[in-house]
C-alpha cells in the first residue's frame, strides 16, 4: 500500500477527492485524516469479501459506519500480524504439568502472573505488572516450557522468535528484521512474545564486531518501546549463557525480573516422571527409585529417557508379538545410559550466575 500515489494526496486533494467520491465535504485537516482511513477500511473491507472493492464504496461504507471502522480495522489488522508471526493458543493445562515444587514456579506465578491477572489490585498498591523478563539456565530445564505454560495460564496468544529465523535475509539484516518484528508486535494485544536463544541478539558489545554491535543497540532501542505500550505483551527472552549478555541489557529498567531456571528436585521429577509414564504401556513400576535414579536429570534427559524406553518396548513386541509390559527392570535397565545433564559443575556455574544476575 506505500507505493500507492493515493496515500500521498495534499490536505485539499483529500478534501477535493473524498468530496468527489461521498457528495461530503470536510476541512482539509480533517480529511487528510479520513482519507488514510478510508484506505485502511478499502484494504480491510477488500479482503472480508475476497475481491478488490472500489474507492467509492469503501468511502461511503467508511462514513457511514464512521464509529466502528478503524476499531474493527486494528482486530482485523491483528489477526493478520498474528497468523503471519505463527501465533499459538496453549491449553491451560500445561501450567499443571510443572509441579508447585519446580523452581521458578511459585515465583512466576507471584510475580508474573497474579500481577497481570489482577490488573486493578496491582494498580491499588503501585505494583507496575511485568513487560519484559528473562529466564536463564542450562539447555534442558524447562524455560521453553515455561513460556508456553503462562501463555497458557493468561490465556494470551504464544509467538516465538529464534533468531535464526532473523537471519534469513543475511546477517547485515538482522537488526533490520529485528525492528521490524517488533514494530508488528507492538501492535497485538494479549500476547506472549518469547524470544530464544536471546544471547544471539543480545551479547555483550565489548567482544563483538560490527554487526553483532549494532543488532544488540537495535535490541535495546526495542525494549522500551514495548514497555511504552498500553496493550498487554509479556516478551521473554530465554538464554544458556546470561554471562555473555551485554552488561546494558540486563541494567535494572530494562527488564522487570531476571529468573533462573534450575534443576528438579524429587517432587518436579516425580510430576514429570509420572506425565510420561502415563503415556507407557506399563506394568510394575516403582516410582521412587525412577526418582532416586534420575538425580541430576533436566526435563529434557526424563523425555529423552523415555524416548528410549519407548523405542525398546515398541521394538521388543516387534520382534516377540506378544505384549510388552514396561517395568522397573526395563528402567534399571536404560536409565544408567543416560547420562544426567546436570553434572556437579554445571550446577556450580549455575549457582553462581543466579547469585551473580538474578533479579526478581
Ligand atoms: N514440567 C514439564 N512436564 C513435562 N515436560 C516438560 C516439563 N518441562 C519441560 N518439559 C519437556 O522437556 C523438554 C525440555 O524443556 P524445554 O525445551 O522447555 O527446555 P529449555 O530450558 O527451553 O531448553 P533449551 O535451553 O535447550 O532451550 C521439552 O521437550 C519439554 O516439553
Ligand atoms: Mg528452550
Amino acid at each position: 500500500m506505500n507505493d500507492n500515489p493515493l496515500e500521498l494526496l495534499s490536505p485539499e486533494e483529500c478534501t477535493n477527492t473524498i468530496l468527489e467520491l461521498s457528495g461530503v465535504e470536510f476541512e482539509p485537516d480533517i480529511a487528510v485524516d479520513l482519507w488514510s482511513n478510508i484506505l485502511k477500511h478499502k484494504w480491510l473491507l477488500s479482503e472480508k469479501l475476497g475481491r478488490d472493492v472500489g474507492l467509492r464504496t469503501a468511502c461511503i461504507d467508511f462514513l457511514e459506519n464512521m464509529e466502528q471502522a478503524p476499531d474493527e480495522y486494528l482486530t482485523y489488522q491483528q489477526k493478520n500480524i498474528l497468523s503471519e508471526m505463527g501465533a499459538q493458543t496453549i491449553s491451560r493445562k500445561m501450567w499443571d504439568t510443572i509441579s508447585d515444587s519446580q523452581p521458578p514456579k511459585q515465583l512466576v506465578q507471584r510475580r508474573i502472573i497474579m500481577p497481570l491477572m489482577e490488573e486493578s489490585l496491582s494498580l491499588k498498591h503501585g505494583v507496575v505488572p511485568p513487560k519484559a523478563i528473562v529466564f536463564f539456565g542450562p539447555p534442558g530445564t524447562g524455560k521453553t516450557h515455561f513460556v508456553k505454560a503462562i501463555a497458557g495460564v493468561l490465556a494470551w496468544r504464544y509467538i516465538e522468535i529464534v533468531p535464526s529465523m532473523l537471519m534469513a535475509d543475511g546477517v547485515e539484516k538482522i537488526g533490520a528484521n529485528l525492528r521490524e518484528v517488533m514494530e508488528k508486535a507492538r501492535n497485538l494485544d494479549e500476547v506472549v512474545l518469547f524470544i530464544d536463544e536471546f544471547e544471539e541478539i543480545a551479547g555483550s558489545r565489548d567482544m563483538a564486531d560490527r554487526i553483532d554491535k549494532s543488532i544488540t543497540n537495535e535490541f535495546l532501542k526495542q525494549i522500551p518501546l514495548l514497555k511504552e505500550q498500553q496493550n498487554k505483551i509479556l516478551l521473554v527472552c530465554a538464554t544458556n549463557y546470561i554471562r555473555d549478555l551485554d552488561a546494558a541489557m540486563l541494567r535494572p529498567g530494562r527488564f522487570d525480573c531476571i529468573i533462573p531456571v534450575g534443576g528438579l528436585d524429587r517432587e518436579g521429577r516425580t510430576t514429570i516422571l509420572e506425565h510420561y509414564l502415563s503415556t507407557l504401556n506399563t506394568g510394575q513400576i516403582d516410582l521412587d527409585r525412577l526418582v532416586e535414579m534420575t538425580s541430576g536429570f533436566t526435563p529434557a534427559d526424563i523425555q529423552y529417557l523415555f524416548q528410549q524406553v519407548a523405542h525398546f518396548a515398541f521394538e521388543q513386541e516387534l520382534a516377540t508379538q506378544k505384549d510388552y509390559l514396561v517395568t522397573a527392570e526395563t528402567f534399571i535397565d536404560i536409565t544408567p545410559k543416560v547420562l544426567p545433564s546436570l553434572s556437579d559443575e554445571v550446577i556450580e556455574e549455575f549457582e553462581k550466575d543466579s547469585v551473580n544476575f538474578s533479579r526478581v
